[in-house]
């Protein structure tokens, strides 16, 4: 079997397509540890991991928490509100401390872009991305191309529409890395003000009406607007940006008949997705991306330490 040959995971940048298949199939045969009535098995004992963060989460640092804990790893919740950090304590400082502690593994979400790959190149343990600042996050990307595997049987010749503020959004990056590099067609929409210049040099298609991207999507993927990251006001209301880009029954049409949803979360209801697309069954995979980010990341910590070396 393939190793995977990597001290951390900081992007999907970095990641080769044989890469990515590893982690995708590797987290395939641990979904059915999560259904099992004792959800837990040995791999990771006596392995710690440390979950570092400097951002709000609910889905990645619970994920990343329940990941361990079924591979009976010791995971430990750090929130910067709650730590040292209110007291000045430098972010190089905070991961030495946490280094002299002998945890294998630090999962960092930071505002700031690039802080993750500083702490790889400064501490031994394996550092995972889980979110810098708009640059990229990772095991997202990895859990939404495992559920679109897993709906649509292949992510090669698909074509995958990403709505919204693509200019904050990491999530949107790190897809477009993966999904490109697994031979999907990309094509991304949003406000002018949301699109970053050459987004085309990524090799997708940029548009700034949602229809032109919807059309004949097999995966519509909409963003959340990343209202944090926002310098000033780019559009004039929450109420203008829904009326151009609103997911809706009307537009979804455009896509594919058998088109699935996805949204990375937290969702603003009825600003990038009305409710009822969001809550329907025929056609939303939002929570399976949820229950495919525990798999996904299991699949993360067991590769990282070695777990398929022999
Ligand atoms: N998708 C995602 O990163 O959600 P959280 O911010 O809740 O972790």
């Amino acid at each position: 079997m393939m190793k995977l040959g990597k001290k951390d995971i900081l992007g999907i940048r970095d990641m080769t397509p044989d890469e990515i298949r590893l982690i995708l199939d590797t987290a395939e045969s641990f979904l059915e540890i999560s259904t099992r009535d004792i959800k837990k098995v040995p791999t990771l004992r006596g392995k710690s991991v440390i979950n570092l963060f400097y951002e709000a989460s609910t889905r990645t640092r619970t994920s990343f928490e329940i990941a361990g804990k079924r591979l009976s790893a010791d995971t430990i919740n750090i929130s910067a509100s709650t730590s040292s950090v209110v007291k000045g304590e430098t972010l190089i400082d905070t991961a030495r401390n946490l280094e002299a502690m002998n945890p294998d593994i630090i999962v960092l979400r930071h505002s700031a872009a690039g802080a993750p790959r500083l702490l790889a190149s400064l501490v031994r343990q394996s550092i995972i991305n889980a979110g810098d600042g708009a640059n990229e996050h990772p095991s997202q990307a990895l859990l939404d191309m495992m559920t679109i595997r897993e709906k649509k049987g292949r992510i090669d010749g698909l074509k995958v529409a990403i709505i919204g503020d693509i200019l904050h959004s990491r999530v949107a990056r790190s897809n477009i890395y993966g999904l490109t590099k697994m031979g999907a067609r990309v094509a991304v929409a949003g406000p002018a003000t949301m699109m970053p210049r050459g987004i085309e040099r990524l090799g997708v298609e940029a548009f700034l009406k949602i229809d032109d991207a919807l059309a004949d999507a097999d995966v519509v993927m909409m963003l959340r607007i990343q209202l944090e990251r926002q310098q000033q006001n780019i559009f004039p209301s929450l109420r203008e940006y829904a009326q151009h880009f609103c997911l809706n029954r009307r537009n979804l049409q455009l896509a594919r008949p058998d088109a699935i949803v996805m949204h990375p979360g937290p969702m603003n209801r009825g600003v990038e997705i009305s409710p009822d697309i969001a809550d329907d069954p025929g056609c939303s995979v939002i929570l399976d991306q949820v229950n495919n980010g525990v798999a996904v990341r299991m699949a993360l910590f067991y590769l990282l330490t070695g777990g398929n070396d022999e």
